[in-house]
């Protein structure tokens, strides 16, 4: 497997069709936890819908728009943190991530968050780097303002999720402000 070393415990990984079982499970157990803030959850119902998650993200990584990774922690898969689609022409790029609910509150997101931010300016000579969260998910918001980013507004109602549309708070970093 392909992975990327964070730190001793902390690897971030290319995921390949053979985890797709693997990262159904994770998904499918940690349901609850990950569909009040991710529109994706309920659309995925069966191992073959993470295969082809993890298909349209080696694709995109063929395709140089950058990279998703999981998290794999003491060996074991935990989540997923990664890049969307680069904005080559703009030099940016927007970062998303989920974690376990069992594997929260251990700072794994944070330093996997601050690896991919650092990849992006000294790897990648990228710009700019976006987080965004909805309005009242603040265990997601800490994350961006714990790496330094500014808070620069809201997008409102940008995300159908469900039944409603919510504003999404949007957090950046730039190149010439990180310190790495
Ligand atoms: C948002 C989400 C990824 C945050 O996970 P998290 O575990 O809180 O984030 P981290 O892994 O960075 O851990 C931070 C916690 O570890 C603690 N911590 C321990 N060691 C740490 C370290 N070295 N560095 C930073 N934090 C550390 C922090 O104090 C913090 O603790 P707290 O939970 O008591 O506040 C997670 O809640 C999640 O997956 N939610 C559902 C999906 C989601 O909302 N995704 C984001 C959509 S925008």
């Amino acid at each position: 497997m392909f992975c990327l070393t964070v730190d001793d415990d902390l690897k971030l990984c290319l995921l390949e069709e053979r985890h797709a079982a693997a990262l159904f499970e994770l998904v499918d157990k940690n349901r609850r936890h990950l569909r009040q803030w991710l529109p994706w959850v309920d659309l995925t119902t069966a191992v073959d819908d993470s295969q082809a998650f993890i298909q349209s993200a080696l694709q995109q990584f063929a395709n140089n728009e950058g990279f998703q990774t999981a998290l794999f922690y003491q060996g074991q898969l935990v989540g997923m943190v990664g890049y969307h689609p680069i904005d080559w022409p703009n030099r940016s790029v927007e970062i998303g991530y989920w974690i376990a609910a069992d594997f929260q509150g251990r700072g794994l997101v944070t330093r996997a968050s601050y690896f991919l931010v650092d990849y992006a300016f000294n790897q990648l000579e990228l710009n700019r780097v976006v987080i965004r969260c909805a309005e009242g998910n603040s265990r997601s918001a800490v994350i961006p303002k714990r790496l330094g980013f500014i808070q620069e507004g809201v997008f409102r109602q940008h995300q159908a999720h469900y039944n409603q549309f919510v504003d999404l708070i949007v957090f950046s970093m730039l190149a010439e402000e990180w310190a790495g």
